[in-house]
Parts: C-alpha cells; sequence; structure tokens
C-alpha cells in the first residue's frame, strides 16, 4: 500500500495525521540522523511511523490507545513489510512510558523521540522521555502551537482548549529552558514543531 492510499484513507476516515510540512520535516531528520531505535507517542494508523522506517534503518517502538487504530496500524505497517522492525505498544502512553521506565532496558535507549499523542499531556510526558532518550538523542515535538492559539492572539474557544493552550506553554517554557537540551528550536511553520538534542 502506498504511504499516500494510507494517508487519504486517514484523512477519510478523520483519523489525525502529521501535516505535509511537518511530514517533510520529520522525513529530512530521519534520513539525516538515521536512528537505531526510535520511540513514538501516538502512532494513529502508523503513518509518521512508516514514514520513519523507510527513511532510516532502525526500529519503532510506538505507542497507541486507541485499538482500532493500532489494528489499523498493525494491518499497514505489514502491508509495507515493515512489521519486523516495528513494535506497536497499545495503552495509555502515560502508563507505558513510566512502565518502560521501570525495565531498566529503556534508560538512555532511544536515538529518536517522536512526541505526537495527546497534547494536554505533553509536559508530563517531559521527564519521563528525557530518561528514554540517550545522549545526543532527537527530540521532536508536533503541533505544540495547538492550531495556532499557543503563542497566537486568537482566544481559545472552549475550556478544555484553554487548558490544553496552558499546558502547551508550560511544555514550550520548559524545553526552551530544560539544561538537558543543548540545542532547542521552535518552528513554527502549519502546527509548531519543537526540535531539541539532548546534551
Ligand atoms: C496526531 S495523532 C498521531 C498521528 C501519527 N503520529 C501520524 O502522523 O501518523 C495522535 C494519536 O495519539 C493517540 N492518543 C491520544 N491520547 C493518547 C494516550 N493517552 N495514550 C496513547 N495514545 C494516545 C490518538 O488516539 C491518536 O491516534
Amino acid at each position: 500500500m502506498e504511504l499516500k492510499s494510507i494517508e487519504d484513507n486517514a484523512k477519510n476516515y478523520g483519523v489525525p495525521i502529521i501535516r505535509t510540512e511537518s511530514h517533510k520535516i520529520l522525513a529530512e531528520l530521519i534520513k539525516k540522523y538515521n536512528p537505531k531505535h526510535i520511540l513514538e507517542i501516538g502512532t494513529a494508523v502508523g503513518y509518521s511511523a512508516i514514514t520513519i522506517l523507510k527513511n532510516c534503518d532502525g526500529d519503532i517502538i510506538t505507542i497507541e490507545h486507541n485499538p482500532k487504530h493500532v489494528k489499523t496500524a498493525k494491518q499497514n505497517l505489514k502491508k509495507e513489510r515493515l512489521n519486523n522492525r516495528s513494535k506497536i505498544i497499545e495503552g495509555d502512553c502515560m502508563v507505558v512510558l513510566a512502565k518502560m521506565i521501570c525495565k531498566k532496558k529503556y534508560e538512555n535507549y532511544f536515538d529518536f523521540i517522536f512526541l505526537d499523542g495527546p497534547k494536554a499531556q505533553y509536559n508530563s510526558m517531559l521527564n519521563m522521555l528525557l530518561i528514554l532518550l540517550k545522549s545526543n538523542g532527537i527530540f521532536l515535538a508536533d503541533n505544540v502551537l495547538f492550531r495556532g492559539y499557543v503563542l497566537g492572539e486568537t482566544n481559545a474557544p472552549t475550556k478544555r482548549y484553554k487548558t490544553i493552550i496552558k499546558r502547551l506553554n508550560d511544555f514550550i517554557e520548559n524545553c526552551k529552558n530544560c539544561p538537558e537540551f543543548i540545542e532547542f528550536s521552535l518552528n513554527n511553520t502549519e502546527d509548531g514543531m519543537i526540535f531539541a538534542i539532548k546534551r
């Protein structure tokens, strides 16, 4: 199955996937750094995971809590013959990450972390992700500007949005001031992406 048809299917079924410009940035970074072990939060139907695997030789662990998405992602990865380089963990990312940390195996293990899961929990996940990321590992977080509301002039339309925006603002500030990052940049094309490198 072509990546294009996975993208079209996701759009037809209203599954949120990485946007065009961010997709390009992700593919370029993966090509450039050729990471060995990748962690992704938020699999959806596997579109970004397939992009990652097609642009490097490494393997990926990707976390998704929606069982329907997990099923479709598994089918898509299998059709692409990438199932041997991918492991989808079904569950809530906060719980899964906490379990991974308990298994000491994953401490300082990942060369690349792509954060694309629940925006309201980015900030709560940061410390756990830093434990799992290797020294010199790449950290990429998508949608940090949340439809332009974060750092924008537009007022949030609902209370739920206000909470997400406040938490994403905290997340951006924490990443910017994080002593464990030696490099930090916020790309504000499309929905905003944070790129950082761990010390
Ligand atoms: C933006 S989508 C991911 C898109 C995917 N990375 C791509 O570009 O192909 C975010 C995903 O995170 C999942 N998600 C939301 N909350 C979650 C949670 N607490 N634990 C695990 N996954 C979660 C959603 O079900 C959704 O599939």
